[in-house]
């Protein structure tokens, strides 16, 4: 059979590693999808870098839309990022009836909906095992492996860079800033980590996660966001004491009202396999009625990891591309014309519990009126430690833990607590997620 032709948009760090794992296991990947997978054309802005990896038998070129327009390409592997060009490309091959593999979490959860649409009406297929977690087959297990369960929950460690900070925080007691310089000299990081650290680049994650879930429409807009760059050390070492691990989970989860779509700190039982979890490495528990909970582990970043996803959709494409589109595998999972309007329900009624840490002066009353404060807004403490003053100060650190309340009680108590003259700082407030049903 004549091999299925790949035109590569991008041959950065992720394109150079599918070149790379493409032709290193081309044997044993055309045995696996029946066909030699071949790149018949690289784009990229660089053509010195491209033309050190491209074959005698590859055309190179500076023009994107070469590839996105060639008669010969059949499948088009976006590796460039950004959301404006690359949703043109992508626009442009879908139009010329080419399959899209694409790596760009960014453009599919601002973009996705219209992406899919329109590759549905051109009866070609947009595949993104790369955009989530790296080279974790999560997409995969989602809409393939788990399809027989209601999917309950998805908690996640799906940002590298956030998480390698707070293990850095925690092992060498370093402030935030230290650790993100030393990941930002190590490469981690880059030199802009705004979407990483502010919790945007694992909000895109979850976003898809939870549409692939939950069969709702991708809804970025939705996601509540809340990064990593106000945790202190303090925090971090005071949820040790108390048996957590600060995490930045990408959180989406069935309630009665609809779906909660979160990004933000989460305190964690150090139990729990997924609190230990350190270092650039992503995990992901996805809790089925049926399977129970489930651990996905690996690497979410680098060239050959991230490459591993993008072939596994390459195989996709090319096993089903001669299949009828009603047959193959829906892009979220559910058939498109049966997805959900269930609501993603507002950050203020979402119910989970809470670490909160604020410092008051130390004198006779000020704990009774920070309790009946709180039992005002019905919420139950669960625990509480005071600390000992230092020598030479009045104020203590009050650390406080809740059972389940809502959103909304809790920052109403925390307007009340800190508008007391005896509470001298803000108060710190990080949720909890058990994760244990
Ligand atoms: N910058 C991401 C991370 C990897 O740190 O996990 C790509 O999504």
């Amino acid at each position: 059979m004549k091999p299925i032709n790949i035109g590569l948009l991008g041959i950065g760090t992720v394109g150079g590693g599918t070149y790379t794992v493409l032709k290193r296991n081309q044997e044993e990947i055309a045995r696996r999808a029946g066909r030699e997978i071949k790149v018949k054309m690289i784009a990229d802005k660089d053509l010195d870098r491209a033309r050190s990896f491209a074959d005698h038998d590859v055309i190179v070129t500076d023009n994107a839309h070469e590839v996105t327009t060639h008669p010969d390409i059949d499948i088009v592997v976006e590796l460039i990022g950004g959301q404006t060009i690359a949703k043109n490309l992508i626009l442009e091959a879908i139009a010329h009836g080419k399959h899209v593999v694409t790596a760009n979490k960014a453009l599919l959860a601002n973009h996705g909906t219209e992406i899919f649409a329109v590759a549905r009406t051109k009866g070609v297929m947009v595949a993104f095992e790369a955009a989530v977690a790296g080279g974790i087959p999560i997409i995969k297990a989602l809409r393939e492996g788990l399809t027989a369960n209601r999917i309950t929950w998805i908690a996640g460690i799906i940002n590298g860079t956030s998480n390698f900070i707070l293990s850095e925080m925690r092992d060498k007691g370093l402030s935030f800033e230290q650790v993100l310089a030393e990941a930002q000299k190590l490469g981690y990081a880059e030199a802009d980590p705004t979407y990483d650290i502010e919790g945007i680049d694992a909000a895109h994650k979850i976003t898809l996660m939870s549409a692939i879930a939950f069969g709702i429409p991708v809804q970025f807009s939705k996601v509540y966001t809340e990064g990593i760059t106000k945790l202190t050390g303090e925090d971090i070492r005071y949820a040790e004491e108390l048996g957590y691990r600060i995490k930045l989970l990408g959180i989406t989860k069935r309630v009665e009202k609809g779906i909660e779509l979160r990004v933000h700190p989460t305190l964690i039982p150090v139990r729990r396999l997924i609190a230990n979890v350190e270092g650039v490495m992503n995990a992901i528990v996805v809790k089925g009625d049926a399977v129970g909970a489930t651990l996905y582990y690996g690497a979410g970043a680098g060239a050959e990891p991230t490459a591993s996803s993008v072939i596994a959709d390459l195989v996709d494409v090319t096993r089903m591309q001669t299949a009828e589109p009603m047959h193959r595998v829906p892009t979220l999972s559910f058939q498109p014309d049966l997805l959900s309007d269930t609501p993603v329900i507002p950050m203020e009624d979402v119910e989970t519990s809470y670490y909160l840490r604020m410092q008051v002066i130390d004198k006779p009353g000020v704990m009774a009126e920070i309790t009946r404060i709180v039992a005002e807004n019905n919420i139950s403490i669960s625990a509480l430690i005071q600390k000992e003053p230092s020598s030479d100060s009045d104020r203590v650190s009050i650390i406080m833990l809740t059972h389940l309340t809502v959103e909304k009680n809790i920052n109403a108590a925390i307007a009340r607590i800190e508008s007391l003259p005896v509470v001298t700082s803000k108060v710190i407030r990080i949720r909890i997620e058990e994760l244990n049903n």
